[in-house]
């Protein structure tokens, strides 16, 4: 299965690319001995992210009181970690804001959808005391990267998906795997894969819908799971039709937080989410 949708991605010409660099920058952020002068450099090898990075960290989200002007300033006062979770946004954008109108999603909500789960799964695992809320908030924003892949490559099949899905009041993911064998879970984590992106982040989008199927759970995406109910239980969809998206209260359990303190959370990552959305807007 896997060599097939290997296959499929890589023969579906149609799809955006994602920056080299942003991976690059990802990656070198990561790494123990790299500084801010060397993550400030692998940025400026692409000037178009460079110019959104300074966008964003301009942006009255980040409050700062003076302007950055520089990609190694921003390095400096944000911290390398926020930036490798803004190229990713910058980057990512292209993908998730696809004009797909006409193929089942709509690519002004699944950006609103994606960012604000991103959010969502950053204030939770914040919340829970993780060591790194930015690589949730990252794996968070991709989740559904695979509904793209699905809309582009099975064009106007797609629409016929999601209309079944709402006939049959079943989630989409399942009608997914019934016609094709896989659902967008699994396009996703390919796609991370061909993108050469830490095996984190295609273990949890894998099993974003069905957290409890593995035989270890993984907590980012138990995570993932409940920010995506708690965001589209307020209308925040991928798309403009409404399936049913069914809660494993196992993973809601495993996260271990109230419903009060998951929709005081949400409220917050709802404005964050708008916030962010129009100043890429405005950029792109
Ligand atoms: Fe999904
Ligand atoms: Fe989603």
């Amino acid at each position: 299965m896997s060599e097939q949708l290997n296959k499929l991605i890589r023969q579906t010409t149609e799809l955006p690319s994602m920056p080299e660099v942003a991976f690059e920058v990802m990656r070198v952020a990561d790494m123990a001995d790299s500084s801010a002068i060397t993550v400030a450099a692998t940025l400026s090898r692409d000037p178009s992210l460079s110019v959104r990075i300074l966008r964003l960290a301009n942006s009255a989200f980040y409050g700062m009181t003076r302007e950055v002007t520089s990609i190694s300033d921003a390095v400096v006062v944000l911290g390398m970690r926020t930036v490798k979770s803004l190229s990713l946004v910058a980057a990512s954008f292209p993908w998730l804001h696809k004009a797909l109108d006409g193929k089942g999603i709509s690519p002004v909500l699944l950006w609103n959808h994606s960012l604000t789960t991103a959010y969502l799964v950053r204030a939770m695992a914040t919340r829970k005391q993780m060591p790194d809320a930015e690589l949730p908030f990252c794996i968070g924003l991709l989740h559904d990267i695979g509904t793209v892949v699905f809309a582009v490559w099975k064009e106007n099949a797609f629409d016929s998906l999601v209309r079944r899905a709402e006939a049959e009041e079943r989630p989409l993911d399942e009608i997914e795997r019934a016609v094709y064998g896989f659902d967008h879970a699994e396009v996703g984590a390919e796609l991370c894969d061909v993108w050469n992106l830490p095996r984190v982040y295609g273990s949890a989008i894998r099993y974003h819908h069905q957290p409890s199927l593995p035989e270890t759970s993984d907590p980012i995406a138990d995570l993932i799971h409940v920010a995506d109910f708690m965001v589209r239980e307020r209308g925040i969809n991928e798309g403009a039709f409404g399936q049913i998206y069914q809660l494993d209260q196992e993973a809601f359990e495993r996260v271990g937080l109230t419903m009060d303190e998951l929709n005081e959370m949400l409220d917050m990552a709802i404005s964050q989410g708008a916030d962010l959305q129009s100043i890429e807007r405005k950029a792109a």
